[in-house]
């Protein structure tokens, strides 16, 4: 089954196309990340209308690029939530209605899922079982993940997600939007332990985080903070020290708990150098290897879409005519393929 796949949950623009048998045939991302970097964070409206610019246009492309014609495609996946909900409807408006132009079946697929199935766009991806750190702009969490649709959320971000507070701190840095690599490269010219910030929540049991307290606590260090670029940058690297100890502790504690040998790591936090170094330590440590996704296939793409979409189409699910969109949607709700 050959599967076209549509992203527009947020700042990205994607699609692409996956074959049951040849794989990902061929995937496109636009990101709007200029378009919002003035305004300092994603404006929804203005993401909402670029997707509406770009999209079609973009399907357009993609299948040329592919050699492909809608006759030669089986079905269409679209990305119907967790997101933001004007930009989540115009991949799910267009997406259904190509489907329905074309005679096809479509089915509207849960975001964090292409996430945490991403993997499987390597040509050697790891078994099932295994755990997930899920570490964006938008997610911080740990999942254990048995097989397709089955998900069990061990912890998450109660506030802020990790990235959201590597963003909102390289912005008190003076740093522009997103600024999470460009606070991990000031970091590294900081000494570290010049700044020692809380380890939010590792003193509570379970896998929950908390960030929003850490990002006050950067404000207020750097109010009092000597002027100088040496400063910002000490500063940076006790933030960003801070961030990585907390999600390496909790996946270690989540490791142990669930005695997987197989850590997945996805999000674009995920590229943060010290933190795939600490989590590879701590994963070694419990006796695990550690699985990062290609960086396309981390951040926001359609890719993971029409595989995850591909998985449910081949066990006869589909979505009706009614176009679904939800800004939330919990991962509790979906069942195995075919089951739901
Ligand atoms: O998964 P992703 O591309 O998409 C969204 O969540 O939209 O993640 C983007 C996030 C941003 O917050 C960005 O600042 C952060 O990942 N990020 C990083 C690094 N590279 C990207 N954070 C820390 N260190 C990095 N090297
Ligand atoms: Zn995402």
């Amino acid at each position: 089954m050959r599967v076209l796949g549509v992203e527009t949950s947020c700042d990205e623009t994607a699609v692409a196309v996956y074959d049951g048998a040849a794989g990902l045939q061929v995937h496109c991302v636009y990101t709007q990340a200029d378009l919002h970097e003035i305004w300092g964070g994603v404006v929804p409206e203005l993401a909402s209308r670029d997707h509406v610019r770009r999209l079609l246009p973009m399907v357009r492309a993609v299948l040329a690029d592919g050699g492909l014609k809608p006759a030669d495609l089986d079905g269409v996946a679209y990305t119907a939530g967790p997101g933001l909900i004007g930009a989540l409807l115009v991949g799910a408006l267009a997406g259904r209605s190509l489907a329905y132009a074309w005679g096809l079946p479509a089915l509207g697929v849960h975001h964090l899922e292409g996430h945490l199935l991403a993997p499987r766009l390597e040509a050697d991806p790891p078994a099932f079982p295994y755990l997930a750190l899920l570490v964006s702009g938008g997610h911080t969490m740990l999942i254990d993940v048995e097989g397709v649709g089955r998900y069990t959320v061990l912890g998450e971000s109660l506030d802020d997600a990790a990235g959201e507070a590597f963003d909102k701190t390289a912005k008190l840095l003076g740093l522009a939007y997103p600024g999470g690599a460009k606070l991990a490269a000031l970091a590294e010219q900081g000494r570290p332990g010049v700044y020692r910030f809380p380890r939010p929540m590792l003193d509570r049991p379970g896998f929950d985080f908390s960030f929003s307290g850490l990002k006050t606590a950067a404000l207020l260090a750097l109010k009092a903070a000597p002027a100088g670029e040496q400063a910002r940058a000490d500063l940076a690297r006790g933030f960003e020290d801070a961030i990585v100890d907390t999600l390496v502790v909790k996946t270690g504690r989540a490791l142990a708990a669930t005695g997987r040998t197989m850590l997945v790591v996805a999000g674009g936090v995920g590229a943060n150098r010290r933190l795939r170094a600490a989590l590879t330590e701590v994963a070694a440590r419990h006796g695990a290897r550690t699985a990062y996704p290609r960086a396309e296939f981390c951040t926001d793409n359609a890719a993971m879409i029409a595989l995850a979409g591909h998985e449910r189409l081949i066990a006869g699910e589909r979505s009706g005519l009614p176009v679904l969109a939800r800004a939330r949607w919990p991962l509790a709700e979906l069942r195995a393929p075919g089951e739901g």
